[in-house]
């Protein structure tokens, strides 16, 4: 009878790697043997079940999107939509005169944006890669437009500048840098974190090109004071005949501000404004990476940026600052107009600023933090927050004890000039933080203060893993 070797296998000698080798086709996988190739092509290749275990052994020690609360772009979409964008991802966009109905689509999510944001007629826009994109093409429109009123006049255009505050994006200081303008950036102060029409004033003058305000800013999500720098430069215009452009950054606020404030006006109900930019990819729901820009009026989209070309077999406009890419996400943003709708829209916005309120109620409720802004305030389903009173601890250093304890991925970061003293730390609050995580989250904060208080801030190696960047 066979008898059973309790000890296993255990007295056998260890197999050589060469012997590993041998059974691989077998039972194995080479990347399991092998570094991952890093900089150059592997001289052959590897199964396609083991590149793709490769690569995702590689990923799990990303974060997980659904804890990452320092991000503004879409972390969940429904199934359906994830099907109708695996389906689409072998087509290419700009080929307009092979996939005509996708172009269609394209447009029809310009008009439905257009008629959101109130045009007063026909106008045009462009679907981009997000709202880096779409506010460098509609910083050009308005530098191009202020060239041609300047050629009109007989006057000098070589020293444009643009206004806006130290709460943009970085995006707009680097539209100024590539395009050869001067920025005028308003400095922000402690406590006041967005801009008005008196910010603005003292840098307008004749060479301004346009000013661009916030809908929803990076750093806290309140919005810039809009109908305010509008009615400075209505009154500039009656006063002085200097017609200054105005562009709303909606990156954010586009897909807030319409369902959850419907009577504030940011948009083109505001007769100065010109120009709007939105990602599909934050509040739109949509996939990274899918944005819009959308003009009021036709004529507002200077002819010269508009590119014609015959090359994919049919006569073709192009404002775009590159070609190629995918259908999919503009698929996905017309598949969420129709779902939602705009009672959809209002719901998930409604939910969403319902959880962020809590949550504003759970931190402040540990005792140990203020948020910034108050109730009353406009602002992104989101809480920026920052510790009140003395603490052996900083906010870098909650911020990596929860990432520490929990996996929570919630930046700390200090604010821009002249504010720069100011740390803060940012959750938003998206469709993936239902009420329950929004509690645990509250719980969790509790905790990582109450061991902090224990034994103090962190080492200097533990604070470098805190998220400090802002924009995404
Ligand atoms: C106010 C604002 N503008 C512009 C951007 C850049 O947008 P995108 O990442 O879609 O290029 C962001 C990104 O967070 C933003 O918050």
């Amino acid at each position: 009878m066979h008898k059973l070797n309790v000890d296993g296998d255990r007295h056998q000698p260890e197999l050589t790697r060469e012997q590993i080798e041998r059974l691989e086709h077998q039972y194995g996988n080479r990347f399991m043997l092998e570094p991952a190739p890093d900089d150059k092509l592997p001289p052959a290749g590897m199964s396609a079940e083991e590149a793709k275990r490769l690569i995702e052994q590689e990923m799990v020690l990303d974060g997980l999107p659904m804890r990452n609360l320092a991000t503004f772009v879409t972390t969940w979409m429904e199934p359906q939509a994830v099907r109708l964008i695996t389906e689409a991802l072998h087509t290419n966009f700009i080929d307009h005169a092979e996939y005509p109905k996708t172009a269609e689509i394209e447009q029809r999510c310009i008009r439905m944006l257009a008629n959101l944001y109130h045009a007063p007629g026909e106008t045009t826009g462009a679907r981009t890669q997000g709202s880096s994109e779409a506010i460098m093409l509609g910083a050009l429109s308005l530098k191009w437009k202020w060239r041609a009123r300047r050629e009109a006049a007989g006057k000098s255009t070589d020293r444009p500048n643009l206004v806006f505050g130290g709460d943009v994006h970085v995006v707009w200081e680097k539209f100024c840098r590539y395009f050869d303008v001067e920025p005028r950036i308003v400095p922000l102060k402690k406590g006041k974190y967005t801009i008005g029409p008196e910010d603005v004033e003292p840098h307008v003058d004749e060479n301004t090109i346009g000013v661009a305000a916030v809908l929803g800013t990076t750093f806290t999500g309140h919005a810039d004071d809009i109908p305010g720098i509008n009615d400075l430069l209505v009154r500039l215009k009656g006063e002085q005949g200097l017609d200054v452009p105005l562009h709303v950054d909606a990156a954010s606020g586009g897909f807030v501000w319409p369902f959850i404030y419907p009577d504030s006006k940011w948009d083109f109900r505001l007769e100065q404004v010109r120009s709007i930019n939105v990602s599909g990819h934050k509040f739109g729901l949509v996939y990274p990476g899918i944005g819009w820009l959308i003009f009021r009026e036709t004529t507002d989209l200077p002819d010269d940026l508009v590119f014609y070309e015959n090359y994919l077999g049919k006569r073709d406009a192009t404002f775009t600052l590159n070609f190629s890419t995918g259908s999919a996400m503009v698929l996905a943003q017309y598949y969420n107009f129709v779902r939602y709708g705009h009672d959809g829209y209002r719901y998930i916005m409604e939910t969403m600023n319902y959880n962020a309120h809590s949550l504003n109620e759970e931190i402040k409720a540990t005792g140990q933090f203020e948020c910034v802004g108050g109730d009353d305030q406009e602002q992104l389903p989101l809480v920026a927050f920052k510790l009140a009173g003395e603490h052996n601890y900083d906010e870098f250093d909650v911020a990596a004890q929860l990432a520490a304890e929990r996996g929570w991925m919630v930046p700390a970061y200090t604010m821009p000039p002249d504010a720069q003293d100011v740390k803060i730390m940012r959750a938003l609050v998206k469709q993936t933080l239902g009420h329950s995580l929004v509690s645990t989250l509250g719980d969790d904060i509790t905790e990582a203060c109450a061991s902090l208080k224990a034994k103090g801030g962190l080492h200097e190696s533990d604070r470098k893993r805190v998220k400090t960047n802002t924009g995404f």
